[in-house]
This record gives C-alpha cells, structure tokens and sequence, in this order.
C-alpha cells in the first residue's frame, strides 16, 4: 500500500491505479480506524476497483466549542490497518494543503442537513460537504463509500452528488455493532464503565421502537414513551424522532423508507444510532 501527503503524488499515484483497476473507489475517514471503517474499506475492495482511503480531521466540520484536540490520532496503527484490509492508497493531506490560504469556497447543502445534527453542531454539515467535496475533486473517484451510522451525514452528502456531481456513485455501508448492539464509533473510548454498559440500551430502544412502529403502533406514544424511558435511565436525549430516510423531514406515520434517527448524551459522549422499519409484508 502506498500513502502520499502531497497533491502531486496522489495525481500519480491515482493514474497508475486506474490504469491498473480500471476504476477507484474512495472511502473518507478521519482515522483512528475501527471495524466501522474496515467494513467500508472491505466492501469497496469487493467492487473490483483501486480502493483509496483519506484520513483527514477536517477542521471545519468541528464547531468552536466542540475539541478538535480531543479527535483521537493515530497514524502508523491507522496505515498499518489499512495495509490489512486491502486498502491500495492511503491519502493523507495537511490542513494548509486542504485549506490553502486564500481558500473561499463552502459547500451548503439545504434540505437533508436541516434540523437534527445540523441544529445540534451548526456549520457541521458545511464542513463535511465542503472536505467531501475537495475529497472528490483530488481523488475523483467512481465510488465514494459512507457508513449508514452517520444516516444524516449520508443524506447529505448523496443530495450533495446528486446535485453537482452526478456521475459518482454512493455507496452506502450498513452500522457495524459491538456484540451488544452499541455501534462503534472512535467517540466511545471516552465512554466512563458504568456509561459503557448503558450505551448498548440506545440501540435496543430504537429497535424496539422500530419493531412497534413496524407493527402499526402509534408513532407519536410510542417515541415520547421511548424517550422517557431513556433519560430514566440516565441519556440526555437530543432526539429520537421519524424521518423521511432521505429528507429527514419528521413523520406522522411509517412510510416506504422511514428511518428513526437518535442522538443521546452519556456523560461527555454523544452517541448517534439510527435504524429502519420492517413493515410486515413489506
Ligand atoms: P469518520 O467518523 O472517520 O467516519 C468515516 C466513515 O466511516 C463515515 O462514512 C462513517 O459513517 C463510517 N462509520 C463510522 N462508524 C461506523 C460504523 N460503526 N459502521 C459503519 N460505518 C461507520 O464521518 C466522517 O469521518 C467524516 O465526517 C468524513 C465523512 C470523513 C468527512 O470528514
């Protein structure tokens, strides 16, 4: 596996690859790679193509009075994963290189990053469509590969390509889960024990919440009882609320698509889950 810091050998090093692959997959990360990113990185050496990972910690998508220091950093593990997945380039620029001085071009994308994580972290979106959108310029991928765990982030940024750039393909990667359901994220290393063995009930209240809805229950008891019963149990919820899968505009009802989106605090961590809805029959 190769990695290049500069916009000169990535342009190289990508034509050699797509000589040699044909096509180029990209998967963005910001490193301290996990099982989440690996599952990315897997399903985009299946497609065949050259398989290219970035690992930038995008300063513009973290807000003033969110630690930017805290992002965990760890480079030599992170290439050192990648080497075993199959990853074939790992791309790892610099702020300055990123952001050159003089830089003035924001990507804002309206609709899908409204409401949710775009109230809770404003400019969030901003700066991940922006570094995306960067992403695919330098890379210029056929495929660019985003976790479902991050279902807004992925909404956004499918509008996004659907709008300026519409002969990329997005894939989308479903949640990888520790065995009790937490999904991982580089954010739960800050979870406290006791915190840590409460995280797991985010994603069983969703799924309970999913099979209810599923089965025709009432949407609106249904989430205010399951909200209640997380901040019983000691979660800070942001929200927990259903959405149009692609829009995120809030449902009454289930329709074709429906997704429940949850955003809940433990101590400092704020965790994000989602999930679909099983219609019987559907
Ligand atoms: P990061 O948090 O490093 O995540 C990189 C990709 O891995 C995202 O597409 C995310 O949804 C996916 N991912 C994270 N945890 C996952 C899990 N448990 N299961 C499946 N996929 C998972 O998301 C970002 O970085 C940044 O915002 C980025 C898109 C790179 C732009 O800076």
């Amino acid at each position: 596996m190769d990695a290049v810091r500069s916009l000169a050998e990535l342009r190289t090093i990508c034509a050699a690859l797509r000589s040699r692959f044909g096509t180029l997959s990209l998967v963005p990360t910001m490193g301290a790679l996990h099982a989440g990113h690996q599952a990315l990185v897997e399903a985009a050496t299946v497609s065949g193509g050259a398989v290219v990972t970035s690992i930038f910690v995008n300063p513009l998508q973290f807000g003033p009075h969110e630690d930017l220091s805290r992002y965990p950093r760890d480079e030599a593990g992170d290439l050192a994963r990648l080497q075993t997945w199959g990853c074939h380039l790992a791309w790892l620029p610099d702020v300055t290189s990123m952001y050159e001085p003089g830089n003035a071009t924001t990507v804002d994308v309206a609709g899908p990053s409204e409401g949710w994580e775009g109230d809770a972290r404003p400019g969030h979106f901003r700066g991940v469509a922006t570094v995306c959108a960067k992403l695919f310029g330098q890379v210029r991928p056929d495929r660019a590969y985003f976790g479902e765990k991050d279902w807004q982030q992925l909404q956004v940024v499918r509008r996004m390509v659907a709008d300026l750039l519409p002969g990329l393909e997005i894939v989308a990667v479903p949640t990888v889960r520790e065995p009790d359901g937490l999904a991982l994220s580089s954010r739960n290393r800050f979870l406290q024990l006791d915190e840590r063995r409460l995280a797991p009930k985010l994603y069983a209240t969703l799924s309970e919440v999913a099979a209810a809805l599923g089965g025709g229950d009432l949407s609106g008891p249904v989430l205010s009882a399951a909200r209640r019963q997380l901040q019983q149990e000691g979660f800070g919820v942001d929200y927990l609320a259903l959405v149009d899968g692609a829009t995120l505009q809030t449902l009454a009802s289930v329709t074709p698509g429906a997704r429940l989106i949850a955003a809940a605090r433990l101590g400092s961590v704020r965790l994000l889950d989602n999930v679909g809805i099983t219609q019987p029959g559907s």
